[in-house]
């Protein structure tokens, strides 16, 4: 059953949440769920691409996570506040006819790979440099990347799709690397990467036949799911990789 709840409760009181690639399916969603929270203070919605504010508890500001110095004015937009909840929702695992995941490593491209790399790796680790600085203190804060199962090198059986697999493999490894470095200076922040589940998106949606037994989560579902997730984290979870159910992923 899927909580009516959105907030993490054991966030701080009045807490500010930054969503990094907010017009996506998920996180849009996450937009949604949080938006309209009265334990959420402010919602700070950061998109390449435009996106309308619905409320004045959202401020928006542009930002493309393959440009560095637009992660950092994106990070400076949101001044002294303290944020308690940065969640990294863009990624990329096709984009047109000529970036699709590939089928066989004879398919590699080398400028296929940095794209994939560029936004799914070094995008969300930037972010970190910038965002993880504005997490609040002295209570818990969750700076939470959405990356993927594929991802994970133990659970790899099929081959395949061998960029995302290997940008989400190597964003899980700046997420463990920058977890530890973050606990020695704030003990009580968490920072995660989280598997979303199946959703129906942009991002999924040429690979989802329908009729398949796969579980498909609407956005709105997997947000709910992985706001759970969060609320359920302790600082003991830093540096993890957690799926939709709050079950640890290995790497
Ligand atoms: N959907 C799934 O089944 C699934 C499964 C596992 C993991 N995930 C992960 O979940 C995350 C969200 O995916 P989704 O399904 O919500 O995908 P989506 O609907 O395609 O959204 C992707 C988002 O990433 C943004 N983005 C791409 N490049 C960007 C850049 N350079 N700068 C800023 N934003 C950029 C897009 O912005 P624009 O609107 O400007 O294009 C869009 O907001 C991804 O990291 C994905 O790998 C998804």
């Amino acid at each position: 059953m899927l909580s009516t709840e959105s907030c993490p409760r054991s966030l701080a009181k009045d807490a500010n949440v930054a969503i990094i690639g907010a017009s996506g399916g998920i996180g849009r969603a996450f937009f949604d769920r949080l938006i309209d929270d009265s334990g959420i203070s402010t919602v700070y919605a950061f998109s390449r691409s435009a996106f309308d504010v619905p409320s004045k508890k959202c401020a928006w500001h542009q930002i493309d996570i393959e440009n560095e110095g637009s992660i950092r004015r994106a990070a400076e937009s949101t001044e002294e506040v303290p944020l308690d909840l940065v969640i990294v929702a863009a990624g990329i695992l096709h984009e047109g006819e000529n970036l699709r995941p590939e089928t066989s490593f004879k398919k590699l491209s080398a400028n296929n790979m940095q794209k994939v790399f560029a936004i799914n790796t070094f995008g969300p680790a930037l972010v970190a440099k910038y965002f993880l600085p504005k997490l609040r203190a002295r209570h818990k804060a969750v700076f939470a990347a959405l990356s993927a199962r594929v991802g994970s090198i133990s659970d790899n059986r099929l081959g395949g799709w061998s960029s995302y697999r290997a940008s989400k493999a190597a964003l899980n490894m700046f997420i463990k690397t920058i977890a530890l470095e973050q606990t020695r200076r704030r003990p009580l922040s968490v920072v995660v990467s989280l598997h979303p589940g199946t959703v129906a998106t942009p991002l999924s949606a040429p690979f989802t036949r329908r009729g398949s037994d796969r579980k498909i989560f609407t956005p709105s579902q997997s947000a709910a799911y992985l706001i759970d997730v969060i609320d359920h984290l302790t600082a003991a979870d830093s540096g993890g990789f957690f799926a939709w159910d709050g079950q640890t992923i290995e790497y």
